[in-house]
């Protein structure tokens, strides 16, 4: 497969794209409803692109100055393990370094062996001394 026929562009994927991109790389599913939501809020985002398919993603997102979240890191199954998981992670990492504050706190939750792919940028893990702590609005025990 010609690497070169896949390129990186500087804008987060519409939420229709969003949305399959997600369940195709298994992902929890988001509704249609939540991406157009969210996704204007994305602070710096980007999309693989191969003959005008959307085949991988990721963004940041976060208050612009003291705290910023990478989410969102997906590659089609297909296109997995050739790389373009770091071209993203290199992408997202190049932005944060022009453009945030040298006291900003940047997180991501790490699935399964994607920290791998993390820990090359420099992201270390927190537990035991901190742990992901979530809920899905849907069912929260805490109702
Ligand atoms: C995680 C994901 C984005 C990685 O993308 P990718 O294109 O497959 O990754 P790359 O080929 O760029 O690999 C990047 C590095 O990550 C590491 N890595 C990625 N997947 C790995 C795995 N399953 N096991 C061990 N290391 C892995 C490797 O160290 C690799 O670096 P190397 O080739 O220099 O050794 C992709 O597999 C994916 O979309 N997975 C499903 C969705 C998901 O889990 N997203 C992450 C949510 S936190």
């Amino acid at each position: 497969m010609a690497e070169e026929n896949i390129q990186l562009v500087e804008q987060f994927p519409g939420a229709d794209d969003y949305c399959r991109l997600r369940s195709a790389a298994g992902m929890s599913p988001k509704t249609i409803e939540a991406a157009r939501k969210g996704l204007p809020n994305t602070l710096y985002g980007v999309s693989l692109r191969r003959d005008g398919e959307v085949i991988g993603m990721g963004r940041i997102i976060g208050d612009g100055g003291c705290f910023y979240t990478v989410v969102d890191i997906a590659v089609a199954p297909p296109f997995q393990g050739r790389g373009l998981g770091k071209r993203i992670m290199t992408a997202l990492d190049a932005w944060l370094r022009a453009n945030a504050e040298p006291s900003a706190y940047v997180t991501l939750v790490a699935d399964g062996e994607a920290r791998h792919l993390y820990a090359k940028y420099g992201f270390v893990e927190t537990a035991p001394a901190s742990v992901n702590m979530e809920y899905l609005v849907a069912s929260n025990p805490a109702d």
